[in-house]
C-alpha cells in the first residue's frame, strides 16, 4: 500500500469517525458514549458463539486465559447451534505446537462448512503469547483473518491492531479491592508511585530513587500498604516494556496511570472502547526524570481531576470475576468481539 493511499485511508477513517460518532462528551470515558450502552444491551440479548469441542482438556499459561475460557463456556453466549452463531471459537492449549494448530485448522476447514465461508474471519482464539507469521496456509488464515485474543502487552509482531484484542492483566498479588475511607482523602503525599518487580527496575526508576516526590519500591508487602500507596500518589508510573500489570488497580484507586514507552502502543486493552488519552498520560522514556516531572507537574488540576474520574469509571472494565458481572472484563471483551462480528460469508448455507 502506498503512503499516499494509506494517508487517504487515515483521513477517511478519521473523518467518518468524527461525523458518525459526533464528538465524545468530556464526561465520558468512552469513544462512542451514545452507542455503547444500547449496543451492549443488544449484545447481551443476541450474541451467539459456537465453541468447537477440543480434542483433549485444555491447559492455559495465564489465569486470564483460563477465566476467559471458562466464563465463555458457561455464558449464555455459548450456543450448540452453529446456524445461529455470529462467531466461532477455536479452543487450543497454550503449549500446542504451531504444526498441531495448523492441523486443527485444516480439520475445521475440511470437515465442517464454517471455516470456508469467511476463511476464518468469523473465528477467534485465545493465545496469551499470540501467533507469529508462518507460511502454512492454515496458520496464515488463522493469523490474518481470525480474531486473536492475547495477553497484554503483546509480543511485537504478534498483534494485528485492527482486529486483535488484548486480555487485560489480572489483579496483581496484594491488590487491594476497593478504596477505603481512610485512603480516599484526596491529598497526595507523592507525585508518582513506581512499583516494580525485584530486579527489573528501569533506569528511570533508578533515577527517581531518593526523590521525595516519588515512591519507588518493589512489590509492596501487603494489601494495606498497596492501597495506601495507590491513594496517596497522584500518578502511578508504569514502564510499558517491563510491567504494566497493576494498571486496573491504579485506575480503580484514582491513581492516574503514567505509561512510559518509547514506541506507539497499539494493543492497549479495550482500545476501541475507552478513550485512553483521557484516562492515562503517555510519556517517552528518553526524556528521563526531568521530562517526567515536567509533564506530571504540568498537568492542570482540571485535566487531572477529569482523568481521575474517568479512570475510576473505566476501572470496572478491568475487573475479573469468577462469575461475570455487567461491564466487567469478560463482558467488555465480549463486547469487543461483538463489534467484530460483521463479516461477509461467501457461501451461505440455509
Ligand atoms: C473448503 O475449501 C477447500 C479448498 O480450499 C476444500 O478442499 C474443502 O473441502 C472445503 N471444505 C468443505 C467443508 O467443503
Ligand atoms: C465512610 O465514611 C462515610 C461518611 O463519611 C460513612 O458513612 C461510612 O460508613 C464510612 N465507611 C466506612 C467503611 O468506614
Amino acid at each position: 500500500m502506498s503512503i499516499a493511499f494509506f494517508h487517504l485511508l487515515l483521513y477517511i477513517t478519521l473523518f467518518s469517525s468524527l461525523t458518525i460518532r459526533s464528538f465524545p462528551s468530556p464526561n465520558s470515558p468512552y469513544l462512542s458514549p451514545k452507542i455503547i450502552f444500547p449496543n451492549y444491551q443488544n449484545m447481551l440479548i443476541n450474541f451467539k458463539i459456537f465453541i468447537y469441542e477440543p480434542n483433549s482438556p485444555l491447559t492455559f499459561k495465564s489465569p486470564a486465559e483460563l477465566l476467559f475460557y471458562t466464563s465463555l463456556r458457561n455464558s449464555p453466549f455459548a450456543t450448540r447451534n452453529a446456524q445461529e452463531a455470529h462467531l466461532f471459537f477455536v479452543p487450543f492449549s497454550a503449549d500446542l505446537s504451531t504444526r498441531s494448530i495448523a492441523r486443527l485448522v485444516r480439520g475445521l476447514r475440511t470437515d465442517l462448512p464454517y471455516w470456508n465461508r469467511t476463511l476464518g474471519a468469523d473465528h477467534f482464539y485465545v493465545s496469551c503469547a499470540g501467533i507469529g507469521y508462518e507460511s502454512d496456509r492454515n496458520l496464515v488464515e488463522l493469523k490474518k483473518n481470525s480474531v486473536q485474543i492475547s495477553c497484554f502487552p503483546a509480543t511485537p509482531g504478534k498483534f494485528i491492531p485492527h482486529k486483535d484484542i488484548s486480555l487485560p492483566p489480572l489483579a496483581t498479588p496484594h491488590a487491594p479491592h476497593a478504596p477505603t475511607n481512610e485512603t480516599a482523602s484526596g491529598s497526595f503525599r507523592f507525585l508518582g508511585y513506581f512499583r516494580h518487580t525485584v530486579g527489573t527496575e528501569s533506569t528511570l526508576a533508578r533515577e527517581l530513587i531518593g526523590d521525595p516526590d516519588f515512591v519507588i519500591e518493589s512489590e509492596p508487602s501487603d494489601e494495606m500498604t498497596n492501597a495506601e500507596r495507590l491513594s496517596s500518589s497522584k500518578f502511578c508510573l508504569f514502564d510499558y516494556e517491563i510491567d504494566i500489570s497493576g494498571i486496573g488497580e491504579a485506575l480503580r484507586f484514582g491513581c492516574v496511570p503514567a505509561v512510559i514507552t518509547d514506541r506507539p502502543i497499539n494493543d492497549l486493552p479495550f482500545i476501541d472502547v475507552l478513550r485512553w488519552q483521557e484516562i492515562a498520560v503517555f510519556l517517552r522514556r528518553g526524556g528521563g526524570a526531568r521530562e517526567l516531572k515536567r509533564v506530571l507537574d504540568g498537568t492542570s488540576q482540571d485535566r487531572y481531576v477529569r482523568m481521575k474520574e474517568l479512570g475510576v469509571v473505566s476501572s470496572q472494565h478491568f475487573m475479573w470475576n469468577e462469575s461475570p458481572e455487567p461491564l466487567d472484563c469478560f463482558n467488555t471483551l465480549m463486547y469487543q468481539l461483538w463489534l467484530r462480528r460483521h463479516t461477509i460469508r461467501y457461501v451461505r448455507r440455509e
